[in-house]
C-alpha cells in the first residue's frame, strides 16, 4: 500500500470548471466512496460512513455543494449543478448498499442477532434501505407468509355452515345491546335472579335512561333472536354467530370475551323432536357420526322446556374410562355438556307480536371456544386470544 492510499479523501477546491476537470474530481470522489464503502463490516462503521458522506452538516455531499457548486462562476453553474446532483445519487445509493455488508445488526435489534433468522436480518437491512430513500432491487425479496383463518372464526364458520346446509340463513346483531334485547324481551324480568347467571358488563352513566334502554355488552347472542323476529315473520330459520362479553376473570377455562352461535327456528308445528333431530345431526356433523347426544333438563327464561345438550365423550368414546383410568375429560361420566336449548317460551312471542297459538319453535346457543377446545384438544382458552403465531399456525 502506498502512503497516498492511507490518506483519507478530502474534497478539493475547484479552480478549473472545465468538463475534463469536473470529470477528474468526480472520479476521485467516487473511487474514494467505493473504497470506503467496501471497508464497511459493522453497523458502527456503516454509520460512520453514512455520516461522513451524507451528514447535512459538513458531510462530503454538503461540502461539494458549497465548494463546487456555490463557488462556481455563473457560466459553469449549470454543468457543476448536474454533476453534483449525479454524485449525490451515487453516494446515497452506494451508502445504502453498503448496509448489506453489515453482519452485526445488534443496533437494529438492541440485542445480539445470533438467533435471528437470515430473513429477519434481510428484513432489517431492507427496512434501513427503504428509510434511506433508496431501494436495491437486486436484494432477495421478502417472503410474506400467507395468513390463515383464526381457529375461532374457522370453528364458527364450520358451525354456521352445518346449519346453512339445513336451510338456515345468517343474522347478526350488535355487541353493545340494550337491557331490553339482552334480558327483558328474553323473559328475564327486571331484578329476576336468572340475570345473575350472566355476569354482565354494563356501560357506565346510563342511570338517567329507563332500564330497558340502558346499554350493556351483550352476554349472549340470544338478543339476535328478538331482533330477527321483530323484522321477520315465520317461518324463521336463522343462525347468529357473534362475540359476547361477561365479567369473568380470565383463566384456562374462562375469558371475558368469547363467541357463541345462536339458532332459532319458528314455524307451525315445530316440536321438541325437531329440536332433538336438528341438534343430533349438528353434533354428528361437527364431531363425527359416532357421537351420541342426550338432552338433560335445564332452565333458561326464554325457553320452556329447556335442556342442556350433552354429547358422548369424544375422548373415551362415552365409556368414562380410558388408558386404564378415569377419563379426565368427562370426569368419568361418559358425557360432555355442550350447549343450551329449548322450545321458545310463549312469553317471548308476546314481545315480538307472534301469535303463540299459531306458531312454535326452538332455540339453541353454543359456545364456539368450547367446541374448538374439544375439537382440537386445546387446554387453555387464553391461547385463542394471545395471538401467538406458533399456536395459530397449527390451524392453518
Ligand atoms: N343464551 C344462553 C347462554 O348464553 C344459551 C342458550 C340457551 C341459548 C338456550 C338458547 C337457548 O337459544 O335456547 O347461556
Amino acid at each position: 500500500m502506498t502512503k497516498r492510499e492511507n490518506v483519507a479523501y478530502t474534497v478539493p477546491n475547484l479552480k478549473d470548471y472545465s468538463a475534463k476537470a469536473l470529470e477528474k474530481v468526480s472520479r476521485e470522489l467516487t473511487s474514494a466512496l467505493e473504497q470506503e464503502s467496501n471497508a464497511v463490516n459493522t453497523e458502527a462503521e456503516w454509520k460512520t460512513l453514512r455520516d461522513r458522506w451524507m451528514a447535512r452538516k459538513n458531510g462530503i455531499l454538503t461540502q461539494i455543494n458549497e465548494m463546487w457548486l456555490k463557488a462556481a462562476p455563473k457560466d459553469a453553474k449549470r454543468e457543476v449543478g448536474q454533476k453534483v446532483n449525479a454524485l449525490k445519487l451515487i453516494v446515497e445509493n452506494r451508502v445504502a448498499k453498503a448496509y448489506a455488508n453489515v453482519d452485526d445488526l445488534s443496533e437494529v435489534y438492541g440485542h445480539s442477532t445470533s438467533r435471528g433468522s437470515v430473513e429477519e436480518v434481510r428484513r432489517a437491512a431492507r427496512k434501513k434501505l427503504e428509510t434511506q430513500g433508496s431501494l436495491d432491487i437486486t436484494l432477495p425479496g421478502i417472503r410474506r407468509p400467507l395468513g390463515a383463518e383464526h381457529p375461532i372464526i374457522k370453528t364458527m364458520n364450520e358451525i354456521v355452515s352445518v346449519f346453512r346446509n339445513l336451510g338456515y340463513s345468517m343474522e347478526e346483531g350488535p355487541e353493545i345491546e340494550t337491557d331490553y334485547y339482552n334480558f327483558e324481551a328474553l323473559n328475564f324480568p327486571p331484578n329476576h335472579p336468572a340475570r345473575d347467571t350472566q355476569d354482565t358488563l354494563f356501560i357506565a352513566n346510563q342511570e338517567s335512561k329507563p332500564l330497558r334502554d340502558r346499554l350493556l355488552l351483550r352476554t349472549h347472542t340470544s338478543p339476535v333472536q328478538i331482533r330477527t323476529m321483530e323484522k321477520m315473520q315465520p317461518p324463521v330459520r336463522v343462525v347468529c354467530p357473534g362475540k359476547v362479553h361477561r365479567n369473568d376473570a380470565p383463566d384456562a377455562t374462562h375469558s371475558p370475551i368469547f363467541h357463541q352461535v345462536e339458532g332459532l327456528a319458528v314455524d307451525t308445528n315445530i316440536t321438541f323432536c325437531d329440536l332433538k333431530g336438528t341438534l343430533d345431526h349438528a353434533m354428528k356433523a361437527l364431531f363425527g357420526s359416532s357421537v351420541k347426544t342426550r338432552f338433560y333438563p335445564s332452565f333458561f327464561p326464554f325457553t320452556e322446556p329447556s335442556a342442556d345438550v350433552q354429547i358422548s365423550c369424544i375422548f373415551c368414546g362415552g365409556k368414562g374410562y380410558r388408558d386404564g383410568g378415569r377419563c379426565p375429560n368427562c370426569k368419568a361420566s361418559g358425557w360432555i355438556e355442550l350447549l343450551g336449548c329449548g322450545m321458545v317460551d310463549p312469553n317471548v312471542y308476546g314481545f315480538v307480536n307472534y301469535d303463540s297459538k299459531k306458531v312454535s319453535g326452538f332455540a339453541f346457543g353454543m359456545g364456539v371456544e368450547r367446541i374448538a377446545i374439544l375439537k382440537y384438544g386445546v387446554d387453555d382458552i387464553q391461547l385463542f386470544f394471545q395471538g401467538d403465531v406458533r399456536f395459530l399456525e397449527q390451524f392453518a
